[in-house]
């Protein structure tokens, strides 16, 4: 009789701010079909793991917490059943491995790619009545509903997602191979969702998109991108400027953030709006990824460094008090001390906020991968360190700097 005792499901997010969206969005569709949700994996009924493949390091982590849910103890499940608990791999790792997850992980149960999740309970109740293992891959449009369950995380702060996958096929990266290729929602579903977000009393929105400069205005009927030109138009009805005006303009926001901003796509209109509203954060994460132009092209970037820091420069002086931060790849494939020299340049030049910095990590099915992976790892650590040890002196530096503008301002208004 297990039909009608409630089953209780332990949701674990790995990677990006996508993923802490896409599980707050399993567990809101799951509470909605009477599913109890716990924080204790020892006691749940299921286990959902929220995947990452962006690199090796990211995929190696979830591959072990499968392992451990293998080796680990058996459920206290609380209809008194002993064994062990329904493991689902949800978002990109499921799309990357596919059925060969089962093959590597037999224990595994589930397998649900990023396009996938709004029928997650159903995949999860076939795997409950142990009809055998469940996967689901396609690639499509999720359905618009599973944003408006109206469970929400945290009572302050709401993500709302703008667009899925990534056309952008930067040749290192995974994302358009496992989250599929670009599709925005309709603006006025977003609008909905910010709208009911604020309702709940949350006054701080991030909108979310792989590239949210590549935004565009899509007809609720068709999911389609609005007809007429193909060619971005900066500013006008229905690309990004246009949404985050719309959005910012909703009652009860105090602040708007949005992520990520890709450089190609970035345009001083942005800026402006970004100047002109009081609710939209003066901050920006701009990825510039690497400081030669040679590597950047073989990136498949879209810009050039001095394209860039032209940009930079645009933002700062146009927005008061700017704040910026970025990502960046060390040691991709071919990169020479001197491709390293100007990575190192650049961010000494634009002393960026924050910089997260990587080791590039070959990923299947990316353009990049086919070109080897040359640079030794001691070489790739090398440079990892020195970035870190380079952005940590600039980060104090800032600190200090605001101390000291604060200090001074303190000062002034005393006398
Ligand atoms: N190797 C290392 N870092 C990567 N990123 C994306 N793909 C890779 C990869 N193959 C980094 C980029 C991106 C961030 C989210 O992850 O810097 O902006
Ligand atoms: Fe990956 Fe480039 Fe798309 Fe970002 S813009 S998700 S780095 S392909």
């Amino acid at each position: 009789m297990i039909e009608n005792v409630k089953k209780t499901v332990f949701i674990r997010t790995f990677g990006c701010q996508m993923n802490v969206r896409d599980g707050e969005v399993l567990e809101g569709l799951l509470c909605a079909e009477g599913y109890g949700i716990t924080r204790d994996a020892g006691e749940a009924d299921a286990v959902l793991l929220v995947t990452c493949s962006v690199r090796q390091h990211a995929e190696d982590k979830v591959w072990s917490e499968i392992g451990r849910l293998k080796n680990g103890r058996a459920c206290r499940c609380r209809d008194g059943r002993r064994g062990r608990p329904v493991i689902g791999v949800v978002g990109c790792m499921a799309q990357n491995y596919k059925e060969d997850i089962f093959r590597r992980a037999p224990q595994v149960d589930i397998v649900c790619g990023p396009s996938e999740i709004d029928n997650i309970a159903l995949y999860l109740e076939e795997a409950l009545r142990r009809k055998g293992s469940v996967v689901a891959v396609a690639e499509r449009r999720r359905n618009e509903a599973m944003y408006h369950t109206g469970f929400r995380e945290d009572k302050d702060h709401a993500y709302v997602v703008i667009s899925e996958g990534c056309d952008n096929f930067c040749s290192y990266c995974i994302v358009p191979f496992v989250r599929g290729r670009l599709r925005h929602r309709p603006a006025a579903e977003i609008l909905k969702e910010v709208r009911a977000a604020a309702a709940l009393g949350i006054t701080a929105i991030t909108l979310l998109g792989q590239n949210v400069n590549s935004y565009k205005q899509a007809t609720k009927s068709s999911g389609r991108q609005v007809a007429g030109s193909s060619r971005r138009r900066v500013g006008g009805k229905g690309d990004f400027v246009d949404l985050l005006g719309r959005v910012s303009a909703v009652e009860g926001l105090k602040s708007v953030s949005f992520i990520t901003c890709h450089p190609k796509d970035t345009s001083p209109e942005l800026f402006k709006l970004m100047r002109e509203r009081a609710c939209i954060k003066k901050y920006l994460h701009m990825p510039f990824q690497a400081g030669s132009d040679r590597i950047l092209k073989v990136m498949d970037r879209g810009y050039t460094a001095k394209k860039y820091l032209a940009l930079v420069d645009r933002y700062r002086k146009l927005v008061y008090n700017a704040k910026l931060s970025t990502d960046v790849i060390v040691g991709f494939p071919g990169e020479t001390e001197a491709d390293f020299a100007a990575t190192r340049r650049l961010m000494e030049r634009v002393r960026f906020d924050t910089a997260y910095i990587f080791k590039y990590s070959p990923r299947p099915h990316t353009k990049a991968a086919a070109l080897g992976d040359d640079v030794p790892m001691a070489v790739k650590k090398r440079r990892h360190a020195q970035l870190l040890e380079l952005q940590k002196t600039i980060s104090r530096q800032k600190k200090d700097e605001t101390a000291k503008r604060k200090d001074e301002t303190a000062k002034r208004s005393s006398c």
